[in-house]
């Protein structure tokens, strides 16, 4: 797939086809993903690929969190605390779009309670992956971390896969730690959900706005 198809064509996937991704495809991604750029080539980045049985042991975990009320302290602030506006209307018409698709109203707060759900089973992904930053990295090394994920989610698609990184994971940072058993050094920051799109579905069927070039590029 052209580099430049792959950058636009890019979407996040929520609905995947019930089709396994084969090791050996899984192992192609990661290998072509590990030259991302890093300063310094610190590479300060880990990625677990989780059996399926641990898949189910954090999906278990975390909806049992989620359903007894149980709350963790995530490592980082998943949206600014608070908020500019400008960054707000965007998180709303994101979410406008997601459940505009879903046909889930405003004030249908079970519905939007069982969607964010969707991300504890990896959106019923065949593969679900952590991705953690090590702890002594400053904020300049979760932007390297950051061109490796696109890495990953761009040569996915060269394979038919689709992905849909998910901070959502960040939320519950013990639970994944105590299952997962990835290094105190490291910080959780978001899972990868890896399969064939399912094109059918409607919470693939929609596209995020950009914002025009001459909105975020000056030529001075
Ligand atoms: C680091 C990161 C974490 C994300 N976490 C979630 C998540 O937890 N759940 C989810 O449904 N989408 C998540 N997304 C997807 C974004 O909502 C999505 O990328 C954005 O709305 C743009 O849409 P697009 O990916 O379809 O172009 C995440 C994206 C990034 C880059």
């Amino acid at each position: 797939m052209n580099i430049l198809d792959a950058i636009q064509a890019r979407q996040s996937i929520r609905s995947f086809k019930n089709k396994e991704v084969s090791r050996e495809i899984i192992e192609n991604i990661l290998n072509i993903s590990r030259f991302a750029p890093s300063g310094g080539n610190t590479q300060p980045w880990k990625i677990y690929v989780l059996s399926q049985d641990l898949m189910k042991e954090l999906e278990t975990s975390v909806l049992s969190n989620l359903d007894n009320g149980v709350s963790e302290t995530p490592n980082f602030n998943i949206y600014p605390q608070p908020m500019s506006d400008h960054l707000k209307n965007r998180v709303k018409e994101c979410g406008r779009l997601m459940y505009g698709a879903l046909e889930i109203g405003k004030e249908d707060v079970e519905g939007r309670l069982n969607q964010l759900k969707q991300n504890f089973s990896f959106f019923g992904a065949p593969v679900g992956m952590l991705v953690t930053v090590e702890k002594e990295v400053d904020l300049n090394g979760w932007g390297h971390v950051g061109h490796f994920i696109q890495n990953i989610c761009l040569s996915s698609m060269d394979f038919g896969l689709g992905t849909c990184l998910q901070e959502s994971w960040s939320m519950y940072p013990e639970t994944a730690q105590k299952i997962v058993n990835f290094s105190e050094s490291e910080i959780l920051w978001c899972g990868i959900a890896l399969g064939y799109p399912n094109e059918e579905h409607a919470i693939n069927s929609y596209r995020t706005p950009r914002e025009d070039l001459e909105d975020f590029a000056k030529f001075l």
